[in-house]
């Protein structure tokens, strides 16, 4: 509509743009198609509603399109992480370098196995983690590197594989935000080295809860059976024709496997994938030329070397041309109907790390210092070109009313 087209109730498009918007917008609910609704319920009728030949479909198709040498589906992300430093070898005594600005899943696994985290602060253009500050926190206890690639932007890989084989440790990449970015051309997840990925409801790709680990094809065969009880063979196929229902425990595993009933909604939206990046892009686009030139605001950039996977728009304030501070500012864009979020409260904030650590909010400057003034806009398949056109003039009201 151009704006002198009028909408159904008469409007002309420049003066709906001023009305705030009547029905909430919420901040990520996901998009499932017919396709995805038909597929589960193919997958219940079938009688094989745990891991079988839907999970399998899945890891090969996954694998197919990051060009990844092998894949495992498992229940969640966090499931492979927790599942790939277990694999890994990853203990006490050991040290593992990740970011505090994360969801708190990635350091977590980190103290599930026993091991130790050590936080390092993150770059202040990305909000990826540092590698300048790994270099500095390397020891001979490291044993891992977990980088997160924030938003979907992907870390600086080159210097952070270069630190971790210079000292015989791992990189294992949270890409849980990363579907489908690339970094220099390649897509993440498609090295040897572990890489774990989410399909939360909130994912860009989701099965509801699910997750998948991709990298070298050994080292996930051994994935395979620390996550599903330890069970030695195809355990999955143990009740199928030809199965054998002989196995061996070879360690006490996990219950991590993904089932059918997920795989059925993941097969879907992996085909649906490139369209649905095209539209994040859109939408991105959208916010990013809508704030460029505002002074109060930041809009995220992405490098000319990366493929960014908009997973989240994370607009940062000036504090000191707003009269009002993050939290103000989220409060005025709910009551204009506009669901935000903040990705993430920093880890070193949280009190069980706080206090394990002795942590203090300026441990890492500059994720405290964007933390306090970061907000995430909905970025989601459902917008319709009026909502981001509401999320912006939502966004661009609350600053003119509290500029300073
Ligand atoms: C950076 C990051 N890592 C890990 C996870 C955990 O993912 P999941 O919920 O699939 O376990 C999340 C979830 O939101 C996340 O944002």
């Amino acid at each position: 509509m151009t704006s002198l087209q009028q909408d159904p109730a008469g409007l002309l498009a420049a003066e709906r743009a001023l009305m705030p918007r009547r029905e909430f917008l919420p901040f990520s609910p996901p998009l499932i198609g017919e396709e995805e609704i038909s597929e589960v319920v193919d997958a219940l009728r079938s009688g094989w509603i745990t891991t079988g030949p839907r999970t399998k479909r899945f890891e090969t198709e996954f694998a197919g399109f990051l060009g990844a040498p092998g894949a495992l589906a498992l229940n969640s992300c966090t499931a492979a992480l927790h599942t790939a430093l277990v694999t890994l070898g990853v203990g006490p005594g050991d040290e593992v370098i990740t970011t505090p600005m994360t969801f708190a899943a990635s350091v977590n696994v980190i103290e599930h196995v026993g091991a130790r985290p050590v936080l390092v602060d993150v770059e202040p253009d990305t909000l990826n983690i540092d590698p300048a500050e790994i270099a500095m926190h390397l020891t001979p206890r490291t044993k891992a590197i977990i980088p997160v690639h924030f938003a979907g932007h992907p870390v600086e890989l080159d210097s952070v594989v270069e630190l971790a084989r210079r000292h015989g440790a791992t990189v294992l990449e949270d890409a849980a935000h990363a579907l489908p970015a690339r970094y220099r051309g390649r897509r993440i997840g498609a090295g040897r080295n572990p890489v774990a990925f989410s399909f939360y409801a909130t994912k860009n790709l989701t099965t509801g809860e699910g997750g998948m680990l991709t990298g070298d094809q050994e080292m996930l065969d051994r994935a395979r059976v620390v996550s599903l009880h330890g069970m030695s063979r195809d355990a999955w196929k143990r009740y199928d024709k030809g199965g054998k229902w002989q196995y061996d425990v070879l360690l006490p595993g996990f219950k991590y496997n993904m089932t059918d009933i997920q795989a059925a909604l993941g097969l879907w939206q992996l085909r649906k994938l490139e369209r649905f990046d095209a539209r994040r892009r859109e939408v991105v686009a959208q916010y990013t030329s809508a704030f460029a030139d505002e002074a109060a605001l930041v809009p995220p950039t992405a490098r000319p070397e990366v493929d960014h996977a908009w997973h989240l728009y994370v607009l940062r304030l000036r504090p000191e041309a707003l009269r009002i501070g993050r939290d103000e500012f989220i409060e005025e864009l709910g009551k204009r109907n506009i669901g935000t979020s903040v990705h993430f409260i920093p880890i070193h904030l949280h009190p069980f790390y706080r206090e394990k650590y002795g942590f203090r909010p300026d441990s890492f400057p500059i994720a405290h210092a964007n933390y306090l003034r970061m907000l995430s806009l909905p970025l989601n398949l459902r917008l319709s070109d009026q909502d981001v056109a509401d999320v912006i003039a939502a966004v661009l009201d609350v600053v003119r009313t509290y500029r300073r």
